[in-house]
């Protein structure tokens, strides 16, 4: 695993050697640089390309590198009125056939009849195996889109078109693809990693500012878990220029994926920091009270306790990790009324909990992170009490 940076010419081939995640800084117009990463796990590997403006070339973008002709452009109600006029005149322009399908906003969208709907409109429409799927949104749309793919004709390509900044940092990576069920979230679904990624960051600017500090959450997690150096940096950063610390972002998960793309030997679980608890506070809240990002900050801090207690985390760490949080306006404390017992009973339901055994991912310090067997539930019990 190794990552180098070059230049390349204005061209989208290369040639990199097996089993690893590289990053190319790239110029794909005369004065502006595009950042690519190469995606690789197992026997499959992708691009994603990160640029301003990538919008109008997406038709040029995706002819170069699939076969096929028609394209469902999966979008929801927010975003298609945004970008979606733009992406599909772009494909049609490069002589591809799309078709935009616009669902409801929403995370009650992502549904396996939602996802049998849109199947059902593609197969009436007579579209066969060559034909591809691009999912333009957020990690809902992601998520559905790429399930959609993964099951229509067994499987059709997958490009994502991730609209904020959870979905470019985190869900359009790793394959992940899933619809949520009465029983619980992302309870079905199916491993289908991309062909392509194309992070717009221009798109960014639309995304509603608790929307883009909820991506925060995700990108201070890896900065725990992995990358003490972008930890430090964050409390600078510069949101008129993302790119550089979206395809660090990138860049961490996918190594991480690559060593367990399907999550069995535990590497993988490494991205769960914060997420136990964080899961079960959204369970509590009825996914209503907080985003995801909002839960996983306070999951993290939770995460940080254990930590504290049980792998010598130390307190000045603790007490940055909680800085950075509130730095991005993420909640650091529970309301006082939220009910704590609610929490406890969501957490039966983690996954996490396999056979009464507790894989709970604590952080010895910023930028390393372990998964333990020495936590209880009692002390994540504590550590929720303290929120
Ligand atoms: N597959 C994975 O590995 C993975 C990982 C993490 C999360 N997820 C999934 O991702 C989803 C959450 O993703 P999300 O936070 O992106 O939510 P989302 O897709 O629901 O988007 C959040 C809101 O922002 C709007 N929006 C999106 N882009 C916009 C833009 N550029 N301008 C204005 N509005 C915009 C959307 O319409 C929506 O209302 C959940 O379904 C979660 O399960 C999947
Ligand atoms: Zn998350």
């Amino acid at each position: 695993m190794f990552c180098q940076a070059i230049f390349a010419p204005l061209d989208f081939r290369f040639h990199i050697p097996a089993k690893t995640t590289s990053v190319i800084l790239f110029p794909i117009r005369p004065m502006t640089r595009s950042l690519l990463v190469e995606v690789r796990g197992g026997p499959r590997h992708y691009h994603v390309l990160i640029e301003s403006g990538l919008l109008a070339s997406v038709g040029d973008i995706v002819k170069k590198r699939l076969g096929g002709l028609h394209c469902a452009i999966i979008s929801d109600s927010n975003v298609a009125p945004l970008f979606g006029e733009r992406v599909k005149q772009s494909l049609t322009a490069a002589g591809l056939e799309p078709t935009l399908i616009t669902i409801a906003a929403g995370e009650e969208s992502k549904t396996l009849e939602q996802a049998g709907a849109i199947c059902d409109q593609m197969i009436v429409a007579g579209w066969e195996r060559q034909s591809f799927v691009i999912g333009l949104g957020g990690g809902m749309i992601g998520d559905i889109s790429g399930f959609v793919a993964a099951i229509f004709h067994r499987g059709i390509p997958h490009v994502q078109i991730p609209t904020t900044l959870l979905a470019m940092v985190d869900s359009s990576i790793g394959g992940k693809t899933g619809v949520n069920t009465s029983a619980g979230k992302n309870l079905i679904g199916a491993i289908h990693p991309p062909a392509l990624v194309i992070d717009d960051v221009d798109v960014l600017k639309n995304l509603p500012r608790r929307e883009l500090n909820q991506g925060f959450a995700e990108v201070i997690k890896h900065g725990i878990i992995a990358d003490a150096e972008m930890f430090a940096a964050l409390k600078d950063v510069d949101l008129e220029n993302l790119a550089p610390l979206i395809r660090r972002n990138i860049e961490i998960k996918s190594k991480i994926v690559a060593k367990d793309e399907r999550d069995r030997t535990g590497q993988r679980a490494l991205l769960n920091f914060g997420h136990t608890v964080g899961h079960a506070i959204e369970r509590a809240g009825d996914y209503k009270k907080f985003l995801h990002g909002e839960a996983i900050s306070l999951g993290i801090i939770a995460a940080c306790d254990v930590s504290v207690k049980k792998a010598e985390l130390p307190h000045d760490q603790r007490d940055a990790i909680v800085g950075l949080l509130r730095r991005f306006d993420l909640p650091t404390r529970l309301p006082s009324d939220f009910p704590r017992e609610k929490i406890f009973e969501a957490l039966q339901y983690d996954k996490k909990f396999e056979r009464g055994q507790i894989r709970f991912i604590v952080a010895p310090r910023i930028g390393s992170a372990h998964l333990s067997s020495d936590v209880t539930l009692d002390d994540i019990r504590e550590a929720i009490r303290e929120l």
